[in-house]
């Protein structure tokens, strides 16, 4: 089918559905050749509908419809417009029953999109608009309707037949099949609906509610993983207690099922009752899964379960208020794995990932406000920008209004809108009604594109005993948004002493100090806040805890930033002034690098470095992650045009100078840490103490002439029994010249080939690991009989990993590399076009390069768009990006 150019939908063209759907009766007749769903819709005319009487459209998909009846009295073609895309009824009663037969091939479902099969099991994503694949329907979020589910399937080869709700009957059918029928109380859009039939086994548990209601918990999976859902099912009840104890909510139904499919686009779904998961987000044992794979999985399963009240029991009116649900249920997520884990190790984690990732987005071709006015394809809008970002818009209002104002305003948002479909704005309402303040302005968050940059100046007066700081902001030009007004940013502000210690705070005009932290408001191009009764010069502590998703520019002097290295209470700013000192000395060393200027490490960077190490052990967690240098992609966010050679030889060049320079240190603080903690457990502690031995080790390793650091990694390797020490000594190796690399990553496979999830890390590692032939191993992995193009974990450990874990390999001047990820594109795309659309990130970004890698991107695109039969997906951000590209 060819789209030519598919129509984008706005979001100023809202209207309410025409018709409403009060109940759904589904009758699902599972068979090996098709898939039969009989639906009864129980329909009435939407009063609030603007305009007359409309024609009855049901959206549909991919199927072949049997009969439709309209009251009972069956239809005949002449009665309907059938077109690929939808069913018209012309005319309809203000209210009627609706019943239609369509025949589905689940055994044929490649996009992993409305039913479909992973390994022997039908299972459904419907969300955003995958539920047209499996009946005609308004296939909308604002239709909210009550479901009853029957499914019908072979008893032995299916004998876990599940939907929403509770399970109300079943029984047996003739020739050895049997079904079951599950009714759902609580009205839901149809992308709330889930199924799914299989051979599963089951672990089971339970949880009592605050209000002393028992909740059967259970997690399917297929038989033989048993053994690896304990941590899924303790972050499951940790989350249920949380959300009690930090919000009030509490479950609203006897049973909570999770499934775990291992063929999944995205990480998990929030189905009423009925979450679905992709494995990797389910399984885990020390063994086979690594200590962010474990907090990976805590995090996913709240943020799931948190959607039953953030996005289930109040959703979206329309796609464009995905953040809505998004950006809330992630705020929500992340501070639970505050509380379960270390807050400040939490926040930098969840800093990084959004500098990287969606301050790259945003700096793009894709590049869109957290709630879009328009998109061709919705997929292609479950971005960083809607989930990462839209939770800093959330902390945000949580910074401005407290955390006391910032409950009032969640219990405010539920006592208004239970039950109901609404959008950013009713949040926002609730938030200022709740908190007395106006966040008119501050909703630009949600229009306006693009990562605002403050610059930050201080000024100290001795003679006055005034601090004068003096704010400024601009937020960049993005696609379709030329011109930017200015945003309203908290910014969290302490001033230390010369003691280290945060001073009392008092504002010109203000009677007497308050607090030693303010919360600075930024609302104008610029602002100076002045501080008075300072009596010695203090270093700023600015945007602290990372207070606004924004850039922060300072005037801070390597002393002052190695003081408050020293210093800050503030985690996350500890971290943050050591990071802003190695990228400033980083930035220099790229330079040097491309100007042809010997390289060489100041001794200050160096025994800064060496400060940190001794003081890790007092916190391994925050050590660790203060050891990592800024990241060859957190470089590149930070140049005007990216070098991806030039990055990679300085940053190694740091690594080696360090591992040289510290080695006796590496080595004290590694063995300090590397003793096996016999339960391997996975708690805060053993997690930093593994964090901490293995960043020692990859800086040993960083010296290829290290013959006793490879002998350490070896022996890691092959004795460690964690899954994180072992992957991270297999890591080391793949990216070093020794001999032994070739055993090591051949005995891993060996070790691992039947589990699946380990052999996706294999891939990874090797699709990462920095060498010249990496694009000739990624390829020839393609042939390799563990990979599946079919499947999504294992394209994106293989081709999605390659071009950000190997920015090198992917940028060869060649174009190779670009060549290559097109080649995967092109496949991909009539089987899965949204695996498909995902791996065009890096194209989306090509404007950030030079003109000779811009040249050969393009070239790429263009041959993608000439495509024929592309699907919306991948044609969306194709044109996106060449448009961006021809601009300017
Ligand atoms: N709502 C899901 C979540 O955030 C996201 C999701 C899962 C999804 N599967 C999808 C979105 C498929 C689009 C398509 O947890
Ligand atoms: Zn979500």
């Amino acid at each position: 089918m060819d789209h030519g150019s598919p129509r984008a939908i706005l979001l100023k063209d809202y209207t309410p559905p025409a018709y409403r759907i009060d109940t759904v009766d589904l009758r699902f007749d599972l068979r090996d050749d098709a898939a039969e769903v009989r639906a009864v819709l129980v329909m009435h005319r939407n009063p609030d509908h603007p305009g007359g009487p409309q024609p009855l459209v049901l959206d549909g998909q991919r199927m072949e419809l049997v009969s439709v009846a309209l009251d009972g009295t069956p239809l005949g073609p002449d009665a309907y417009v059938l077109t690929a895309n939808d069913l018209t009824i012309a005319q309809v009663p203000d209210r009627f029953t609706l019943e239609t037969v369509v025949r589905i091939k689940p055994q044929e479902n490649t996009a992993l999109e409305g039913l479909y099969m992973s390994s022997g099991t039908y299972c459904t994503q419907c969300e955003a608009e995958g539920f047209r694949r499996i009946t005609y329907f308004i296939d909308r979020p604002d239709v909210m309707a009550r479901y009853t589910t029957t499914i019908e399937a072979d008893a032995q080869r299916f004998p876990v037949l599940l939907s929403n709700g509770n399970l109300v009957d079943r029984g047996t059918a003739d020739s050895g099949r049997h079904w079951a029928r599950w009714e759902d109380p609580f009205p839901k859009p149809c992308y709330l609906f889930a199924l799914v039939a299989g051979a599963l086994v089951c672990v089971e548990d339970s949880f009592r509610t605050a209000s002393g209601r028992d909740v059967a918990l259970k997690i399917y999976v297929e038989p033989g993983n048993e053994d690896k859902v304990g941590h899924a099912m303790t972050s499951l009840k940790k989350s249920m207690a949380w959300d009690e104890a930090v919000f009030g909510l509490e479950y609203d139904l006897d049973i909570f099922n999770i499934v775990a499919v291992g063929d999944f686009n995205m990480g998990a779904m929030e189905n009423k009752s009925l979450n679905v998961f992709n494995t990797k987000y389910v399984l885990a044992k020390p063994e086979t899964a690594t200590d962010g794979d474990f907090l990976g999985i805590e995090s996913v399963v709240a943020h799931e379960y948190f959607h039953n009240w953030t996005g289930n029991r109040v959703t979206c009116r329309d796609w464009f208020q995905l953040s809505l649900k998004e950006g809330l249920t992630v705020f929500r997520d992340q501070e639970f794995s505050a509380d379960m884990n270390s807050r400040g190790v939490k926040r930098i984690g969840d800093v990084q990932g959004l500098r990287t990732v969606q301050f790259t987005e945003d700096a793009g071709a894709m590049a869109h406000p957290v709630r879009p006015d328009s998109y061709v394809e919705i997929n292609n809008f479950y971005t960083p920008t809607v989930y990462s970002k839209g939770a800093e818009v959330i902390r945000m209002m949580h910074t401005l209004l407290g955390k006391e104002g910032f409950r009032r305003g969640m219990d405010l948002y539920f006592q208004r809108h239970d039950g109901q479909a609404v959008t950013c704005d009713d949040f926002a309402a609730a938030m200022a009604d709740a908190g007395g303040i106006d966040l008119t302005r501050f909703k630009l968050w949600y229009s306006q594109a693009g990562t605002p940059v403050v610059d930050a100046t201080g000024s100290y007066d001795a003679a006055a005993g005034t601090y004068r700081l003096t704010l400024r902001q601009t937020v960049p030009p993005t696609p379709r948004q030329p011109t930017k007004e200015p945003m309203v940013i908290p910014v969290v502000t302490a001033l230390l002493g010369p003691d280290g210690a945060a001073l009392p705070l008092r504002l010109e005009g203000e009677a007497e100090a308050a607090g030693t932290e303010r919360v600075l408001v930024l609302d104008r191009a610029e602002q100076v806040f002045t501080f008075t009764g300072i009596t010695a010069r203090p270093v700023p502590s600015l945007l602290r805890g990372f207070s606004a998703p924004v850039t922060l520019r300072t005037d801070l002097t390597s002393a002052d930033l190695t003081f408050l290295m020293a210093h800050d209470s503030d985690p996350f700013n500890r971290w943050e002034a050591g990071q802003t000192l190695a990228t400033q000395l980083l930035l220099r060393l790229v330079e040097d690098v491309q100007a042809g200027r010997p390289l060489s490490l100041p001794q200050s960077f160096i025994d800064a470095v060496a400060a940190v190490l001794a003081d890790a052990p007092s916190d391994p967690a925050f050590g660790a992650q203060a050891l990592v240098l800024p990241s060859e992609s957190y470089l590149g966010t930070r140049m005007a045009v990216i070098d991806p050679d030039a990055i990679h030889t300085a940053r190694e060049f740091a690594r080696r100078t360090l591992a040289r320079a510290l080695k006796n240190r590496w080595l004290a603080t590694y063995r300090a840490h590397s003793v096996d903690d016999g339960a391997f457990s996975v708690d805060a502690a053993a997690i930093g103490r593994r964090a901490l031995k293995n960043i020692c080790l990859a800086y040993l390793m960083a010296d290829p002439d290290d013959g006793e650091a490879l002998g350490l990694c070896l022996g890691q390797f092959h004795g460690a029994r964690a899954m994180t020490d072992v992957i991270a000594a297999l890591q080391f190796l793949a990216a070093s010249p020794a001999p032994e690399r070739a055993d090591a990553i051949a005995a891993f496979y060996e070790r691992w080939k039947d589990e699946p999830l380990v052999v996706d890390k294999w891939f990874m590692v090797q699709a990462t690991a920095p060498r010249g032939d990496a694009l000739a191993v990624v390829r020839g992995l393609l042939d390799h009989p563990a990979f599946s193009i079919r499947n999504p974990n294992k394209v994106y450990a293989l081709i999605g990993a390659f071009p950000g874990g190997n920015p090198v390999a992917f940028h060869d001047r060649g174009g190779a590399g670009y060549a290559f990820l097109a080649d995967q594109i092109l496949r991909i795309d009539p089987m899965n076009p949204q695996v498909a659309a995902r791996l065009m990130g890096p194209f989306s970004r090509l404007k950030r390069y030079d003109a000779e890698r811009q040249a050969q991107m393009i070239a790429q695109l263009e041959r993608i768009i000439a495509t024929p039969g592309l699907s919306p997906d991948v044609f969306e951000v194709a044109s996106k990006s060449l448009e961006a590209a021809q601009k300017g």
